[in-house]
C-alpha cells in the first residue's frame, strides 16, 4: 500500500537516488522475524532456508538493511558485492530503469564502502535469518585471486555463506576468471580457506563449452552451489530509450536466457550440485518453473523495482497455493522434476 503511494515519487527521481531513498526508508523498518509456511523449508549446503526466495546481490551493497529485507519475507538475503577496499564505482549515471521492458541496466562497477565497514555493521547486528555475503575484487587490484582470499577471510565470520562473484560485466576482465584454468586456480585458493559454504555466481552469457568447464571445475573443487546467474551483456529486443546503455541487463528481458542457462547448468552438473536461479524472476509461477527445472533456491532483485516490497511475501504465499494445487508436501520435492 505504501509502495503504491511512493512509486510515482520514486519513478520520478533518478534510479540511484530512488534506491538510496528506499534503503534509507528500510533502515527505519523494525526488524522482526518473518513467519513462513513449513512446506517452504529447504536445506541447501547444510543451511535451512525458511523460503527458497532470496534477495539477490546488488540491492544492499553495504550491508545496511539485511534484517529489514528478511522482515519483508525473503528466505535469505545476499549482501554485496563487497570488495576488500572501498571504491567509488563507475561515473554516474550508471543505473537505468527500462520501464516499458520491466528491466534494469546497471554499470555500477562494485561501488561499496569496502569490507572493513561492512564487518563493523554486521558484527553489531543480532544474527538471525540467513545472510550471505557476495565478494569481489577491487578494480585496481594487482592480484584478484588474493582479493577473493582476503574477502573470504574477512567476511566469512559475519556470513552464513559466501558468494564468489566472477560474473559482473562492470569490472573489466573480471569475467575472465570464469575461464577453466583461471577458475580452477581461484577456487583452489578460495576453497583452501573455506569456513562457511561457498557459492559461485556465474554469467548467463557463458556458451555450452564454458558451462561444461565451469560445472566440471566447480564440482571438482567442492563448491557448495552455483548461482545462475548474473546480469547479461546481450540485448534481446527492447523498447526503452535506455536500451543501448552499456552494462548488465536484468529483469523481465533476462527471464528466458536465465531459464535456458539454468537448464544448461542442470544438464552439465547432472544434479550433482545445488543450483540457485536468478534473472527475471517475478512471480510464484516463475519460481516454481525454475525449481522444477533444477533450482534448489532462487534470488530476485529487479522485480522489486516494479512490484514493490510486498513481493517476497506474495511469492511465498503463491508458492504454497501451487504446492496445494499439485498435492506436494515439501517444496524441495519439485526440484528438477522437469529436468531430463
Ligand atoms: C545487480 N546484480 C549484482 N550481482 C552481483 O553479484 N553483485 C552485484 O554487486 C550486483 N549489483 C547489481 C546492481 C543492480 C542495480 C542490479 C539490477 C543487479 C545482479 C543481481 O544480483 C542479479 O543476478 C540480476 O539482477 C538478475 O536478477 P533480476 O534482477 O533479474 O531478478
Amino acid at each position: 500500500m505504501y509502495y503504491r503511494a511512493a512509486r510515482p515519487f520514486l519513478f520520478g527521481i533518478n534510479p540511484e537516488l530512488a534506491h538510496r531513498a528506499t534503503v534509507c526508508a528500510l533502515r527505519l523498518l523494525p526488524s522482526r522475524n518473518s513467519q513462513f509456511d513449513p512446506r517452504l523449508l529447504s536445506s541447501v549446503a547444510g543451511l535451512n532456508f525458511p523460503s527458497p526466495v532470496g534477495l539477490a546481490a546488488g540491492f544492499d551493497k553495504d550491508a545496511e538493511v539485511p534484517d529489514a529485507m528478511l522482515a519483508l519475507g525473503f528466505g535469505f538475503v545476499e549482501l554485496g558485492t563487497i570488495t576488500p577496499l572501498p571504491q567509488a564505482g563507475n561515473p554516474k549515471p550508471r543505473l537505468f530503469r527500462l520501464v516499458e521492458d520491466r528491466g534494469v541496466i546497471n554499470r555500477m562497477g562494485f561501488n561499496s564502502g569496502g569490507q572493513a565497514a561492512a564487518v563493523e555493521r554486521l558484527s553489531a547486528r543480532k544474527r538471525r535469518g540467513i545472510v550471505g555475503v557476495n565478494i569481489g575484487a577491487n578494480k585496481d587490484s594487482i592480484d584478484r585471486v588474493q582479493d577473493y582470499v582476503v574477502g573470504m577471510a574477512t567476511m566469512a565470520p559475519q556470513a552464513d555463506y559466501i558468494t564468489v562473484n566472477i560474473s559482473s560485466p562492470n569490472t573489466p576482465g573480471l569475467r575472465g576468471l570464469q575461464d577453466k584454468a583461471a577458475l580452477d586456480e581461484l577456487l583452489d585458493a578460495v576453497m583452501s580457506v573455506r569456513s562457511v559454504p561457498i557459492f559461485l555466481k556465474v554469467a548467463p552469457d557463458l556458451d555450452t563449452t564454458a558451462i561444461d568447464d565451469a560445472a566440471t571445475v566447480a564440482i571438482k573443487r567442492g563448491v557448495d552451489a552455483l548461482i545462475v546467474g548474473n546480469t547479461t551483456i546481450t540485448r534481446p529486443p527492447l523498447k526503452s530509450r535506455w536500451r543501448d546503455e552499456a552494462g548488465g541487463l536484468s529483469g523481465a528481458p533476462l527471464k528466458s536466457l536465465a531459464m535456458a542457462k539454468l537448464k544448461a547448468f542442470r544438464a552439465a552438473t547432472g544434479g550433482q550440485m545445488p543450483l540457485i536461479a536468478a534473472g527475471g524472476i517475478d512471480s510464484a509461477e516463475e519460481v516454481y518453473a525454475r525449481m522444477r527445472a533444477g533450482a534448489s533456491l532462487v534470488q530476485l532483485y529487479s522485480a522489486l523495482v516494479y512490484q514493490g516490497p510486498g513481493l517476497a511475501k506474495s511469492v511465498a504465499a503463491g508458492l504454497v497455493t501451487l504446492l496445494e494445487r499439485d498435492g506436494i508436501t515439501q517444496i524441495s520435492d519439485i526440484v528438477g522434476l522437469d529436468a531430463i
